[in-house]
């Protein structure tokens, strides 16, 4: 099947970076919000993001009117129904993900393919909300989805392989490298990534270490891009600490339990960049961590 349109519900970081590398390739990209505020958030964190390119000098300006002449908003999800896939990347709320589900099974074409970007849900309890289960697969992307070049395209029982060989083909044509996965909770990365998170958390619980000495610690004597607190802090610790509590449920094994101070942390609305504070004071450049009675 050949993708022309693309919908993508949900403009938040992972979202609108999804989105612009969509419009990047080429495909009619329609951004969804809930409203005009979130909507203008998202469009606005692409252009920002199209914006840096342009002052880096990786392209002219010509490029960034090229790409969002490819993108659209929409508010509503009527506009969606005639889309060849859609991609959802709302916030991880498995319920809220359901009732979204349900809506655009009924809103949409029956050709049109869903995929999630849920990073830890079950990939087959969404499916089942539609009637679309063939239709139904996981585009996993990682953050920052303009840069990251891997995507976990996650397989049901009952997912045609016309489907799973299409989103491929999609996933190859934003450059990226998908790789197949059998559904199942945490999937590749985050099964391996959550644990290495919630150690470092117990090791600052504990006054093994501090955050800059952790993430140093990672980057200097495993070769990690980024220590685990300012990974952290990109991916979200809302976004981890849901992942967490799903996974934790699911296997019911300590190493993927919530650590209290990221709950705690949660609590207060330091969710890492996005909200300005995490495990950093992004206020200041370069970054502080912050000061935290632990
Ligand atoms: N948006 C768009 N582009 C970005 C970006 C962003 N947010 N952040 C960085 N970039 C681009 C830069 O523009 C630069 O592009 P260029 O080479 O063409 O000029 C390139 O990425 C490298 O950026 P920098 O030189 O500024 O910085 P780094 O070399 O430190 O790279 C990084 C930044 C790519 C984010 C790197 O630190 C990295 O790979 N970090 C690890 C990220 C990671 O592990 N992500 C997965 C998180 S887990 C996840 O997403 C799963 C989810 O389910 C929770």
């Amino acid at each position: 099947m050949e993708i022309k349109k693309v919908g993508v519900v949900g403009l938040g970081i992972m979202g609108s970076g999804i989105a612009q590398i969509s419009a990047e390739a080429g495909f009619d990209t329609l951004g969804h919000e809930i409203n005009l505020e979130y909507l203008n958030k998202g469009i606005k964190i692409i252009e920002d993001s199209l914006n840096r390119g342009i002052a880096k000098g990786k392209y002219e300006k010509s490029y960034k009117d090229e790409v969002l002449a490819k993108l659209k908003g929409a508010t509503d999800p009527k506009e969606l129904s005639d889309c060849d896939l859609i991609i959802e990347a709302i916030t991880e709320n498995l319920e809220l993900k359901k009732e979204l589900f349900r809506k655009l099974d009924d809103i949409c074409n029956k050709k049109t393919i869903f995929a999630t970007n849920t990073s830890s849900f079950s990939i087959t309890e969404l499916a089942v909300c539609t009637s679309r289960l063939e239709k139904f697969v996981g585009m996993h992307f990682f953050n920052p989805a303009q840069v990251m070049k891997l995507v976990e395209i996650v397989q049901t029982l009952v997912v045609s392989r016309e489907t799973i060989n299409t989103v491929f083909n999609y996933a190859l044509s934003m450059k990226k490298q998908p790789i197949l996965v059998k559904d199942s909770h945490g999937f590749v990365v985050n099964i391996l990534l959550n644990p290495y998170f919630v150690e470092a958390v117990r090791l600052l619980e504990q006054g093994i270490a501090s955050v800059q000495d952790i993430d140093q610690a990672m980057k200097l004597g495993a070769g990690y891009p980024m220590g685990p607190f300012t990974l952290m802090d990109l991916a979200g610790l809302d976004t981890l600490v849901s992942a967490f509590d799903y996974t934790y449920n699911v296997y019911k094994d300590r190493k993927y339990a919530p650590p209290l101070l990221m709950r705690k942390m949660v609590q207060l609305g330091y969710l890492g960049r996005k909200s300005g504070k995490g495990f950093y004071d992004y206020s200041t450049d370069p970054p502080q961590p912050v000061n935290l009675n632990i």
